[in-house]
């Protein structure tokens, strides 16, 4: 089975982290989403990897993957181009996906446990196409699946207002040939997308069988900076505890916490897992990093209380302001006026922003 990554898309609900790159790159826990996926389908078996490219900076995409050869994948590179949805996507890697069933992976979900199992289910269904499905609480907000006493899907329906099931499509879809002249006869949707739920609906109306998996794990879509937080939580949550840099005698380091080779937590630093932090980070004295925090590689905490957030590398912080649930992009500075009075902050920063409180 051939695999496909979308790494396209416009990003929006991201801003401003998308205006310096594609949101499939932004680090959970230190590693690009794209990787977590990448993964999944090589643990899977799948090795034959497509990757459909954006209109966003798609070079940074190319510079971490490469060939694949890194991580034991073949890759072939889609461009897309301008986001004219999933459906439109999947249609422009015919020439690479065609023949045999195919697996596509949306390059920004996150999944608890991998797809192996769902790959050997969809091979052994003999069905014609296979979804996954998760329960979740607000289905309204996600395309919906409809199933029968068999569980295979009778309807799919995007963002419902009253949805019949609280069974939410995941990223993750399994096809084959018979897709592609479906997409090229889709007619774009309200948003001017050619949506992969329209694509399957109609599929299903010819009476084929789509078979459904349903994930008892976790599962997380990291379009919107909230997610990308509850995705970090989560994957730190199963941190296994490493320390490869230097804890000065007279640091705290308490709980599950990874630090990076060459990175030095001084002397009176405080740092509650579950953290982690990359390589060649300066951990400066008198610094709080507390629970759910990720630290990207070459960051310099002078002083810093931080709880809750994603800074990615090279980020420069000298605050006594507590900084809690947010998004830092890479290269930016935070620093303060000597007479700033110490209060809770929270944002999202692009790369490269300078903020003096
Ligand atoms: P979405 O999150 O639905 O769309 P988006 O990336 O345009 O984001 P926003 O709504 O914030 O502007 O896309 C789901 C996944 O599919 C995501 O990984 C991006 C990818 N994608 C493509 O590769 N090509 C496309 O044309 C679209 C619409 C999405």
């Amino acid at each position: 089975m051939k695999g496909l990554i979308l790494a396209g898309g416009a990003g929006t609900r991201l801003r401003p982290l998308t205006h310096t790159g594609p949101k499939q790159l932004i680090p959970i826990a230190n590693k690009p989403n794209i990787l977590y996926c990448l993964e999944d389908m090589r643990d899977a078996g799948i090795t034959d990897i497509g990757v459909i490219l954006g209109d966003n900076q798609p070079e940074k995409v190319r510079e971490l993957l490469k060939d694949g050869e890194p991580y034991g994948v073949r890759i072939t590179y889609v461009v897309q181009g301008a986001p004219k949805g999933i459906a439109h996507a999947i249609g422009c890697a015919e020439d690479f996906l065609k023949g045999g069933p195919f697996c596509v992976y949306l390059g920004d979900n996150l999944l608890k446990g991998g797809i192996a199992q769902m790959v050997r289910q969809f091979e052994a269904s003999g069905a014609e196409a296979g979804i996954a499905l998760c329960h979740v609480t607000e289905p309204q907000r996600f395309g919906v699946a409809e199933l029968d006493s068999k569980g295979d899907v009778v309807k799919l329906v995007e963002k419902p207002k009253e949805p019949k099931s609280d069974l939410a499509l995941v990223g993750i879809y399994f096809l084959r040939d018979s897709i592609f002249p479906i997409i090229h006869n889709l007619k774009p949707s309200w948003r001017n997308e050619l949506e992969i739920t329209d694509a399957l609906e109609n599929l299903r109306a010819e009476g084929a069988r789509i078979a459904a998996h349903i994930v008892t794990g976790w599962w997380k879509d990291t379009g919107k900076p909230e997610d990308i937080l509850d995705a970090n939580r989560l994957v730190l949550d199963e941190l296994q505890p490493r320390i490869e840099g230097t804890v000065e005698e007279g640091a705290e380091i308490k709980g599950r916490v990874e630090i990076g080779r060459g990175t030095v937590v001084h002397k009176g630093a405080v740092i509650h897992g579950p953290v982690i932090i990359g390589r060649e980070c300066q951990i400066g004295a008198g610094t709080y990093i507390g629970p759910y925090t990720a630290i990207g590689d070459r960051s310099v905490i002078e002083v810093g209380d931080v709880e809750n957030s994603i800074l990615l590398a090279d980020v420069h912080l000298a605050t006594h302001h507590k900084i809690v649930s947010s998004l830092i992009g890479s290269h930016s500075h935070i620093s303060e006026d000597e007479d700033a009075r110490p209060k809770g902050m929270r944002v999202v920063l692009g790369e490269h922003s300078h903020v003096r409180l």
